[in-house]
């Protein structure tokens, strides 16, 4: 059985509490906005894809217990929580996507005149919320095995596969099995895959606490390296992949992933290393032309200078921690989406393709 990150059934929502793991599997539960909100903002749910779904969901669960009278009022009341759910964290574009999105969907229910009561249109905008978990599992089985195809194209006769992955991409990431580890699932699935390593990921530690538990858990070969082991391990362990998740592409390809993505990209071209973004089209921001415009996240300094309640840092020194940063086109070899891959100067042609859960 895979690990469920977010559980939902009928109004009620419950998480995985991320920063408990992996010493402790506590689920915490969800009953409206604020809480959805704070859950984001404090990190323990955390993953671009994840962090819209439970938002999402969020609002699904306080409006399946608040009745509507007029359709304008339960429009307006939409509008709000959607703009409140964007600010929990601002570098992960998918929040935003999907606000947008539901946005144009609740304007076209308010409309709609064989839409005739606002609980009829609270239903059907409910409904669209509840479908986003099936899509997100199906969207990353198909960046997996588009994934896993490109890996094994690039890579002579019968030869196992070793790549190298950042942060944590994977269930507990989004609704189910992942995006950048969706890759190495299904080259592990087709027993392609004969290791993976994953980075500690400082300061907050996704890669030693979440990937490494979610490798574990799914018995994938696997060895955890801290940060500033990337270079030795690219020169002494023949790494055939670099496996990546986003946060937000903007148009150009230019990607916002979690700190250190860059540094790993850069050893990657240095060692010829071919070097993959793994995303749905849900971090995509066609709005930006370039990565200069992404926002970046500057989270506390206690998240650097502690672990796990201890200090390790010297008291009084500062500290510069943004939770960021952006990794330039040119250094991604592809961008690996739900609809096949793509090089990230071919991304812009999709942007008319793109179609919206309004319709
Ligand atoms: O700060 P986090 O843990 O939310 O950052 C997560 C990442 O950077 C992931 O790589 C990205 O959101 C993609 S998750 C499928």
């Amino acid at each position: 059985m895979g690990l469920e990150s977010i559980k939902y059934k009928d109004g009620k929502l419950e998480i995985l509490d991320q920063l408990l793991l992996p010493l402790e599997s506590n689920y915490i539960q969800i009953k409206g906005v604020e809480d959805g909100w704070k859950a984001i903002n404090k990190m323990q749910v955390r993953g671009a894809p994840a962090i819209a779904i439970v938002g999402c969901l969020s609002l699904a669960v306080e409006l399946y217990n608040e009745k509507f009278d007029e359709k304008k009022v339960l429009r307006q009341e939409i509008e709000g929580k959607l703009n409140y759910l964007v600010s929990a964290r601002p570098t992960a574009v998918n929040m935003k996507i999907a606000a947008d999105d539901l946005q144009l969907l609740v304007n076209n229910l308010e409309q709609d005149s064989n839409v005739q009561s606002a609980e009829d249109m609270k239903t059907k905008f409910i409904s669209v919320i509840e479908a986003m978990l099936d899509k997100d599992v199906n969207d990353n089985i198909a960046i997996g095995n588009f994934g896993a195809k490109a890996i094994l194209d690039k890579t002579p006769g019968d030869t196992l596969i070793r790549v190298l992955t950042h942060c944590n991409t994977g269930s507990l990431a989004t609704a189910g099995y992942g995006t950048a580890l969706g890759v190495v699932r299904s080259l592990h699935k087709l027993k392609k895959l004969e290791h993976v390593y994953c980075t500690e990921t400082r300061p907050y530690n996704q890669g030693a606490r979440l990937t490494a538990y979610e490798l574990v858990h799914d018995k994938v070969p696997s060895t955890l390296i801290v940060d500033s082991m990337v270079a030795a391990l690219m020169r002494t362990r023949n790494i055939n992949a670099v496996v990546v998740g986003a946060d937000r592409v903007a148009a150009n390809g230019d990607t916002a992933n979690k700190i250190g993505t860059y540094q790993i990209a850069v050893l990657a071209r240095y060692h010829n290393v071919p070097f993959y973004v793994c995303a749905p089209f849900t971090s995509i921001d066609f709005n930006i032309t370039n990565g200069d415009q992404i926002p970046i996240e500057e989270r506390p300094d206690r998240e650097m200078t502690y672990v796990g309640g201890h200090r390790i840092a010297a008291p009084g020194i500062n500290c510069w921690n943004p939770s960021f940063d952006v990794t330039p086109a040119k250094l991604i070899t592809a961008v690996v989406t739900e609809r096949g891959i793509f090089a990230p100067c071919d991304l812009l042609s999709q942007k008319d393709t793109i179609i919206s859960t309004a319709n």
